[in-house]
């Protein structure tokens, strides 16, 4: 790979600067900087891909903004976009390519990856998704009893089923209202029983999405479809049916009884976090067809080409990860709120958690030297207005900084009276208010008494990127998705951590698997854990019974 020799991050000339310059922004407030440039907002805005991107009550200036580029071409970051969209292996710590970017290339383009085009084996499936959809529409695939399937219930976890739930969400609005769309994801049997109860067997079809077709969870909840199918329909001949699976593993979904023709590809060069256009989003196509499918494709795809080739200084998510490394690592923020203006993106904060929580919650280098830096932080959001009724007193007034996103869309969904004025106002009132706050003489000038000033005045200058699309469509969709996909690598980028490995999520899982049999075959006195541990597995087995 024809990256820069790596120096440690805090030994970079541009990160030393950025320290020091950091030092005469942190008392700068946004008021001044607008009053000393009246055309501030649409100078730091920029507009691609159908997004409108502001940036301007953010507590940078040029300089700011140049320090970051600077440290970021310092970083190597133009050498790591090339390096991913071409396929080398930049997922060090499993030997891997990252291509997620392959999943939405035109048909004819070639990436070669160990000799193989795998853009003709992503349209491949995709073309198969494309026919099974088809069949599921018009009554062609049925369920064993003839029956046309109605329901459609997808069971997996993580990045097989945050990115289904949400797209299944975001996109309501252009899914098919005679079909109903059910999530599996959680171990507790509730989750399946809720997801479950008033359908019809005879009309219901399982996807089971899991890369491994290892995973603990999504191998229980189909096991108990499974046995839930059978019940009613009394014939394992049923299965085949009722059942399908995406996965790498075709052995693993051939033993659980899925036949091969009822499984839909995926790669290991392709992580579960940046998965949901994959064939992890056949309940996604399912849901809004194949022609909404591809429209979400290219919005995808716009954004690749726009990370790959703009100028860093136009680049969307080059400038909203510089933004987060400027807070993250120079004001100390903890955190990054996602606020959606839109209830049908309710579900994209629990989305983005795993996408940049999972990618950038690192505390080594590539070379696994352990940082001595922050890197990244937690994401966290509601929908706007709701938030304003809940947090937000902590955004506004609290002793932490919270930089916050704001996306917001010009046209509704649901066009309903006064609805989307009220909505879009209080979007554009909070941003100005958290970034220009209330002074004491503006909050004595309405007449409060003196000793509520304090409580009622507002500092301000807490920083905000608002982000604009005209509607929330399939492509807008896309467009937001790979924002952020490209966002979180070039924090990553900046870090020198793999943002595509996970390995923080196994020790869990293999204390687990030695906790399951001590509560499936107890033997209180010999359990062996911590004092802690002990004493809570057995006050769990003296209460179980109830
Ligand atoms: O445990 C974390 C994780 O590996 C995620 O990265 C992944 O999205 C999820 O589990 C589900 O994995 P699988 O699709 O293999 O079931």
């Amino acid at each position: 790979m024809n990256t820069p020799a790596w120096t440690a991050l805090p030994e970079r000339p541009a990160w030393k600067a950025l320290h020091a310059h950091y030092e005469n922004m942190r008392g700068l407030h946004l008021r001044q900087l607008f009053a000393d440039d009246p055309g501030r907002g649409p100078r730091l805005t920029v507009q691609a891909c159908g997004l409108y991107l502001d940036y301007s009550k953010h507590r940078v200036n040029d300089e700011t903004m140049q320090l970051l580029i600077e440290l970021a071409l310092a970083c190597g970051l133009r050498e790591r976009i090339e390096a991913m969209f071409s396929g080398q292996k930049i997922n060090v710590t499993e030997h891997r390519a990252v291509l997620h970017t392959a999943l939405r290339a035109p048909v004819g383009e070639k990436i070669m990856l160990d000799g193989v085009d795998v853009v003709a084996e992503v349209h491949a499936v995709l073309d198969k998704m494309r026919d099974f959809t088809r069949r599921v529409h018009d009554g062609n695939w049925r369920g064993h009893t003839g029956r046309p399937i109605r329901n459609v219930v997808n069971i997996g976890i993580g990045g097989s089923d945050l990115g289904p739930v949400m797209a299944y969400e975001a996109l309501r609005h252009y899914s098919r209202r005679n079909m109903c769309f059910r999530f599996v994801s959680n171990v507790d049997g509730s989750d399946f029983a809720e997801a479950t109860r008033d359908l019809d067997p005879q009309e219901t079809l399982f996807i089971i999405c899991s890369k491994t077709f290892k995973t603990l969870e999504t191998l229980t909840n189909a096991h108990s479809a499974r046995q839930w199918v059978l019940a009613a329909l009394g014939d394992e001949s049923a299965i085949a049916r009722h059942f399908v699976a995406v996965s790498t593993n075709a052995e693993g979904v051939r033993e659980f009884g899925i036949d091969a023709d009822n499984m839909f590809g995926l790669w290991d060069w392709d992580g579960g976090r940046y998965s949901m256009d994959s064939a992890i989003g056949l309940s996604t196509m399912l849901a809004i067809g194949a022609d909404n499918f591809q429209a979400m494709l290219d919005g995808y795809r716009a954004m690749d080409l726009h990370f790959r080739t703009a100028p860093f200084e136009r680049n969307l998510p080059v400038l909203m990860g510089l933004l987060a490394v400027w807070y993250n690592n120079f004001f100390g923020a903890q955190s990054v709120a996602v606020l959606p203006y839109d209830n049908y993106l309710k579900r994209f904060p629990a989305y983005l958690q795993q996408l940049t929580m999972e990618s950038n919650g690192k505390r080594v280098t590539l070379e696994g030297i352990p940082v001595d830096y922050q890197t990244g932080p937690v994401y966290w959001g509601e929908p706007g207005t709701n938030g304003q009724h809940s947090f937000y007193q902590l955004i506004h007034q609290g002793t932490k900084l919270v930089p916050c996103d704001f996306i917001g869309f010009c046209q509704p969904l649901n066009p309903l009276g006064r609805h989307h004025e009220l909505l879009m106002a209080n979007l554009f009132a909070q941003t100005e208010a958290l970034a220009f706050g209330k002074t004491a003489e503006e909050v004595r000038a309405e007449g409060t008494p003196q000793e509520l000033v304090p409580h009622r005045v507002f500092e301000g200058n807490r920083p905000t990127t608002t982000i604009l699309a005209e509607r929330l469509d399939p492509g807008t969709l896309g467009r937001l998705v790979a924002l952020y996909e490209h966002s979180v690598f070039t924090q990553g980028t900046i870090w020198h951590i793999d943002s595509f490995d996970q390995w923080g999520v196994e020790l869990g899982k293999q204390l687990a698997d030695r906790v399951i049999p001590q509560l499936e075959h107890p033997k209180p006195d010999a359990l062996a854990h911590d004092s802690s541990t002990n004493a809570l597995i057995r006050h769990y087995l003296q209460h179980r019974q109830g």
